[in-house]
């Protein structure tokens, strides 16, 4: 079958609404929630969730009900740490998150590690997970310090720019080299725009797809050519690396995939075939470029504002001690978490805080109150990246990369990526923001960045004190 019609097949197939056939759940049945109608509330959740979210928990303390599109779904929303951990406890079976992104099937397909729930997900995330092992990361970081290098010796001082504009292509070539191990420019320069064009594809043209007529027209369809663009280039890829003699010898992820296998596989191989393969890194390469590239952008705005705070930093990196930069990158994914929320679909009922909820209703743990609670974090809007060190944090109560099953794959990769990008950037580099620089969160898709950018001045170190 051609490219063309794989991926063709696969929007065909995972239209949203066939995608989502859950049983209707009744207001009367979830605790209390605003009455406002279902699109004001889904404005709210996608556009503003920074000022709606902390609004409901005020008005109805901490468990609430919100109605989204589509159909009206109901998200019960927790952030109390019990709660989050029986949520990240939750039986497998009863508890889905893959229910809930099947909005990106047609982008990342139906064996996507973020898609699959159960068993498909079960045996998914074994075979994915040697790639992101203790081990694997060693692996990487000298991939990411010599990027890094060759990214921050191209600065030009005394000019200011966007840090997440400069973070997010940085992060790109990472994400490229770890999971293809690609080295050819050619192949290069063909994936950098199709990726880029496909993080950035409009919340519009998500929705649309649920509309199949649309799939023919103007930015739809655009989007459907850049993805059989983008298919060709990763199953050439795929058949060119099946070719290879020296897979063994390689560390990049396809590599490693190549030579899993399932042990309890039916058809007696168990080898990943070419859609599994696709799928699975297309989903990291989108899950795993943009996030690390707004995480990084905060922690270097956070630092830039604030002069001690920024010589603590530069201190660390110049002795090498990473657990201080870690702390930085922690506290700024505290204050300003790159994900809102996760969420489960409920396939029985369940109790969380003693609240029984029916099979179908969607919960959330929220990260944006967890981490803004004052209880959990005293002194919440202050930036402070000690409290990672000497032990304030309890479990729960920081959730960045969600938790359970289904915390993030890629958490300790995207540590060892920030922490080292801060340290080659704070030995290069004093950082400052420009005079009169404020940042506050826009949403861009599911993540929240820095609404202009994060922009920054850097300054060569010379040797010698530094100038006060
Ligand atoms: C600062 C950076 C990142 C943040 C804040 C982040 C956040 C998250 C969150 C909140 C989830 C959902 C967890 C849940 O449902 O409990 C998730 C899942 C996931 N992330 Fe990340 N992530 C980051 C970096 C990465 C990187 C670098 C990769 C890959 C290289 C990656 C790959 C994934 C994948 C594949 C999943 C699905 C896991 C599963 O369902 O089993 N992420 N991430």
């Amino acid at each position: 079958m051609s490219t063309e019609s794989v991926t063709e097949q696969r929007f065909a197939r995972m239209r949203p609404e066939r995608a989502h056939d859950a049983p209707v759940v009744h207001a009367n049945e979830l605790p209390p929630g605003p009455p406002l109608p279902t699109i004001l509330q889904s404005i709210g959740l996608l556009r503003f969730r920074h000022q709606f979210i902390p609004a409901m928990h005020r008005r109805y303390g901490d468990v609430f009900s919100i109605r989204i599109l589509p159909e009206g779904r109901r998200l019960v929303v927790f952030n109390r740490p019990e709660h989050v951990k029986e949520i990240f406890a939750g039986d497998p079976e009863v508890f889905h998150a893959g229910k809930g992104n099947a909005i990106l099937g047609p982008v990342m397909g139906e064996h996507s590690l973020l898609l699959v729930d159960g068993n498909q997900h079960k045996r998914a995330r074994k075979l994915l997970m040697p790639a992101f092992n203790g081990h694997a990361l060693r692996g990487y970081e000298a991939l990411v310090t010599g990027l890094t290098k060759a990214e921050v010796g191209r600065w030009r001082e005394g000019a200011p720019f966007e840090s997440l504009q400069r973070m997010n292509a940085l992060t790109l070539e990472v994400i490229l080299q770890v999971v293809f191990g690609v080295t050819d420019e050619t192949r290069l320069a063909q994936l950098r725009p199709l990726v880029n064009k496909t993080v950035n594809i409009p919340p519009l043209i998500f929705l649309g797809w649920g509309f199949p007529r649309l799939q023919k027209y103007g930015p739809w369809r655009r989007t459907i050519e850049n993805q059989i663009e983008l298919d060709r280039v990763i199953f050439a890829e795929i058949a060119e690396r099946r070719q290879a003699t020296d897979l063994a010898d390689r560390s990049d992820v396809l590599s490693r995939l190549l030579l899993v296998r399932d042990e309890d596989a039916a058809d007696g191989s168990g080898a990943l075939s070419d859609e599994e393969l696709r799928d699975q890194l297309v989903t990291l390469l989108l899950a795993g470029h943009e996030t690390t590239a707004t995480a990084l952008a905060w922690a270097l705005h956070e630092l830039g504002k604030d002069a001690a705070q920024e010589a603590k930093a530069r201190d660390a990196a110049s002795v090498g001690d990473t657990d201080y930069l870690e702390a930085v990158l922690k506290e700024s994914m505290r204050l300003h978490p790159v994900i809102p929320m996760v969420v489960r679909h409920l396939m029985a009922p369940a109790t969380i805080g003693g609240i029984d909820l029916p099979r179908g209703a969607n919960v959330a743990a929220s990260i944006l109150l967890a981490h803004e609670s004052e209880a959990s974090h005293p002194d919440h809007t202050r930036f402070r990246p000690e409290r990672f060190l000497d032990g304030e944090v309890a479990t729960n109560t920081w959730i960045p990369f969600g938790g359970g099953v289904r915390r993030c794959i890629g958490a300790g990769f995207s540590l060892m990526e920030g922490v080292a990008v801060l340290r080659e950037v704070l030995t290069t580099y004093d950082v400052a923001i420009p005079a009169g620089t404020t940042e506050v969160p826009k949403v861009r898709n599911i993540t929240s960045v820095p609404r202009h950018g994060a922009r920054i001045v850097v300054t060569r170190r010379r040797p010698g004190p530094r100038p006060r």
